[in-house]
């Protein structure tokens, strides 16, 4: 977000209409509940929102900081609560999901549907040796199997880790391993661009050497690609799952049994293992879906158009609205397929009344004109989210323009995979709106914005972003490794007072009120489309090219994604003379998009001669960003070689 963005548009406000006001989910009281007794106020929440087999006695225990027990004494089962108890409370006839495919093939799962087959699939895995604790990988498209996997492992007190279809054969593997996962649950492809893109191809491939832990593949059929098959491990869903019985008792386990790992990028070139466990989880997702995004369960319906392989979909594809009886619609491909309406198509036609969507796509539909959306009955819409990256003003009052019919409220929504669930937002109904900023934190959550020296920081001043109380969504780890959790999000500011604060990696500032708005990652990682890149990750990608000597990735501005990878490459000596620089640039952007996926491909590749470095040898990444985002070059006085950035800026010329 540029600085003029905000100056023009920071004194707009939108006051909640009293009509949204009166009718709202969220209460003004939960500020000062929340604040009277924070504790108390997590307990209230768990109690009315899920079902506890056995009820919890504590609330906390935070004795050993940072590791958190939430509701450490009770026991629940998540999947019993996304699904058995909406059907003996007389819903089972409620639809769950409308499901579009991408060619336009579509299906509708009541909750008692989604139930029975969610058993269906709890008995084949239980029968595959599937049990409490042991890791699953998921790897497919957005079709309703995908959530029907999660919540069968959850069931069993599995643990899943579910990897974006989007992901390279090495990408998976890495994963595979980290978790030791015993079973993969795939399709043979999925629909993406109108076309059939394979997926078992790709786990096959990620296990070919045969000496991972992988017992067994699960395979959809969805695509109709051909696919190799490998006898004794690989197994189809439709002779298994669709003819298993649909009796299946849910088990209670503790409230911090672990639910999932979900791998985000990090700093270094390994992803991160997020962990997070299952009542905490829970209780913060169904609070923040049911106030944030105002349901009402028994006539909204809501469409978040996130995948379930990123933390949005698990939260607020599956976890969130479940847990709280919602109807969602899904939708398994690209905005743009077979028209660049297609999602306003879908809001007409199931009447969406709740959207979440990303700034990426909203910059983009800006970019296509409001022509497409102008087609068709968007009037059904009466609230709008945001999420994944900071949302321009521009775009904050196109969205409410154009999609919202110039009247929906807009919740910018603040979290991490790190944070389980929303953190900072506007509580519709309640907040007065400003476009841009992501305003306050909700009930229960407490934030602050401090200095480099530790001190919060005035209104008008920016600082990072920090959480300094527990709250029930928060990871519990980073899978198999507790050093990682500590340094990455402790020791930042480990000694507070009160003990330590989680460090969030995002920058901050504080408006003249004292709202919050988010500025970006503090660290090298990057922000692409509201999805997270580690720089580390992609270079070391571009080194394992036998062309590349040395790389350097930066995050560069982009008027659409947010930000963009661009790459600089020192290509080896030998190789110089085999392929011009734009050849290189063309084969190293295929090289990283096969080892990491597509969605890390750079957008551009520099060739360059050689980088600019600090004395120590670090490479000074800002002046790279500045290249790359085309400014000035900022204080060069610190590098090795003065004539290091002439080399590169000449070659970009
Ligand atoms: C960024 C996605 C500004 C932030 C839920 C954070 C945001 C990272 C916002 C987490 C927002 C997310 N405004 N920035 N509303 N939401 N971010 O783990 O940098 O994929 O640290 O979780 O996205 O990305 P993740």
């Amino acid at each position: 977000m540029s600085s003029i963005d905000s100056l023009l548009h920071e004194d707009r406000r939108f006051p909640p209409s009293p009509e949204f006001a009166a009718d709202a989910v969220a209460k003004s009281d939960l500020y000062g509940q929340a604040s009277a007794d924070r504790l108390g106020f997590w307990a209230d929440r768990a109690r009315e929102l899920l079902h506890w087999h056995t009820p919890f006695t504590q609330t906390l225990d935070w004795s050993a900081p940072p590791v958190a027990r939430w509701f450490a004494d009770g026991e629940l089962n998540v999947a019993y609560n996304c699904l058995d108890r909406h059907v003996a409370d007389g819903h089972g006839d409620r639809v769950a999901y409308h499901w579009e495919g991408e060619p336009g093939d579509t299906r509708t799962l009541t909750y008692a549907e989604l139930t029975a087959e969610v058993k269906r699939a709890a008995n084949v895995l239980a029968g595959l040796g599937i049990r409490a604790g042991d890791r699953v990988a998921i790897y497919l498209p957005m079709i309703p199997e995908a959530i029907v996997a999660m919540l069968a492992v959850a069931r069993l007190g599995a643990v899943h880790s579910v990897v974006f279809g989007g992901f390279s054969a090495d990408s998976l593997r890495t994963r595979i391993d980290d978790a030791e996962a015993k079973l993969v649950i795939t399709a043979d492809g999925g629909y993406r661009k109108g076309k059939v893109f394979p997926l078992k191809p790709t786990v096959d491939e990620s296990l070919a050497d045969g000496r991972s832990t992988v017992e067994h593949v699960l395979v959809v059929r969805r695509g109709g690609n051909e696919v190799a098959w490998t006898e004794g491990r690989d197994l189809w869903w439709h002779d298994t799952v669709a003819t298993a019985s649909d009796e299946h008792e849910a088990e209670a386990f503790p409230a911090e049994n672990p639910l999932f790992i979900l791998y985000t990028s990090g700093t270094t070139g390994k992803p991160k293992g997020i962990l997070h466990t299952s009542g905490g989880y829970l209780t913060h997702v169904a609070y923040t879906h049911r106030n944030v995004f105002d349901l009402h369960p028994e006539r909204d319906v809501y469409w978040s158009t996130a995948d379930v392989g990123w933390v949005t979909g698990h939260s607020y594809v599956v976890y969130g609205p479940l847990a709280n009886g919602a109807t969602s619609v899904i939708y398994e491909g690209t905005p743009d397929t077979p028209h660049p309406g297609r999602w306003w198509e879908l809001v007409q036609k199931y009447g969406v009344t709740i959207l979440y969507a990303a700034p990426t796509a909203i910059r983009t539909f800006m970019k296509i004109g409001r022509q497409e959306p102008q087609k068709w009955d968007l009037s059904s819409l009466r609230l709008l989210g945001s999420v994944g990256e900071p949302i321009n003003p521009e775009a904050w009052v196109w969205y409410r323009d154009i999609i919202g019919g110039g009247t929906t409220p807009i919740v910018d929504t603040w979290w991490q995979t790190e944070t389980g669930g929303i953190m900072i937002s506007a509580l519709p109904g309640i907040t007065t709106l400003k476009p841009g900023s992501a305003q306050v934190p909700l009930p229960g959550v407490s934030v602050e914005v401090l200095g480099e020296d530790g001190q919060p920081v005035g209104n008008g001043q920016g600082g990072l972003l920090v959480v300094t109380e527990p709250w029930p969504g928060m990871l519990r780890g980073i899978w198999r490794d507790e050093q990682r959790f500590r340094e990455t999000y402790w020791e930042r500011f480990a000694d507070a007072p009160d003990g330590p604060l989680y460090f969030a990696g995002d920058g901050a500032r504080r408006d003249a009120d004292g709202d919050i708005w988010l500025l970006g990652r503090v660290d090298d990682v990057m922000n692409v489309s509201g999805h997270r890149l580690s720089t580390a990750e992609i270079e070391s990608a571009l080194v394992s090219h036998p062309w590349v000597a040395e790389s350097a990735v930066v995050g560069a501005r982009d008027e659409t994604t947010g930000q963009a990878v661009v790459a600089f490459v020192i290509v080896k000596a030998s190789q110089a003379e085999v392929a011009t620089a734009s050849e290189a640039a063309e084969v190293l952007r295929a090289h990283v998009s096969q080892q990491i996926g597509a969605i890390a491909r750079p957008r551009q590749i520099f060739v360059v001669t050689e980088l600019p470095k600090t004395r120590s040898g670090k490479i000074m990444r800002r002046l790279l960003r500045d290249v790359a985002e085309g400014r000035e070059l900022g204080d060069t006085t610190t590098l090795t070689d003065a004539g290091v950035m002439q080399v590169i800026t000449d070659r970009l010329r």
